[in-house]
């Protein structure tokens, strides 16, 4: 198979199953690229800690949600071209083999440390979200069973179970998928994106 059949593979899975695991992903090269800014980010104590909720009613509560993150941006985050770069190139083969119409996205790191976790829910907090689909990438490369920090999703009232290890990614639909993170036993880092659906129409708002 080429490497255009096995996108296309992959997408038919996300358009049946409303998700689709992609292993090996990232190459070791951007795996390292990745997990340096990581470093970087801790050390200068960029991490800061997760909330809820869209900006109106954003709370932070750690019985929730116990991660920290640091929201990217591609102007001042330029040593992580390589990553902006494969996200450009996803958005477009998604609008290519899925006729979606993606306008942007946006992407944290994210820590969980010891003890975390993150409670059952789904990515769009209401109807202003314009999340369309999660992107999830693992970096744990030691990652070994009784470590925790598994992704559950919910669908048809079964339980699916994602490691988290390294490399991998995981896409789901924003809108549909509830997924929870169990808590993590050793600390869990993961790259985490939503890509963003373009408005249909904004006409009825230029009159
Ligand atoms: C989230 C989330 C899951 C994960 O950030 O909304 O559900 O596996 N993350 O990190
Ligand atoms: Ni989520």
């Amino acid at each position: 198979m080429d490497q255009e059949d096995i996108w296309v593979n992959r997408f038919d899975k996300l358009a049946e199953d409303d998700f689709v695991v992609v292993d090996d992903f990232l190459s070791i090269d951007e795996f390292r690229l990745i997990m340096d800014f990581f470093r970087r980010a801790e050390e200068d104590n960029r991490l800061k800690k997760a909330g809820i909720g869209a900006s109106g009613e954003f709370q932070i509560k750690s019985s929730i949600r116990g991660d920290f993150i640091h929201w990217l941006d591609q102007n001042r985050d330029t040593d992580l071209k390589p990553v902006f770069d494969f996200i450009d190139e996803l958005i477009q083969k998604l609008k290519r083999y899925c006729f979606l119409s993606l306008s942007g996205s946006e992407f944290h790191i994210a820590k969980y440390p010891e003890g975390s976790h993150y409670d059952r829910h789904l990515d769009q907090f209401n109807e202003r979200s314009n999340r369309q689909i999660t992107v999830l990438i693992y970096l744990n490369e030691h990652w070994k069973n009784g470590d925790g920090g598994e992704l559950v999703i919910y669908k048809d009232g079964e339980e699916i179970v994602v490691e988290p290890i390294a490399r991998r990614m995981l896409l789901f639909k924003s809108d549909t998928i509830e997924h929870e993170v169990l808590t993590t036993k050793v600390p869990r880092y993961s790259l985490t994106g939503w890509l963003l659906h373009q408005p249909q129409s904004v006409g009825y708002l230029l009159g």
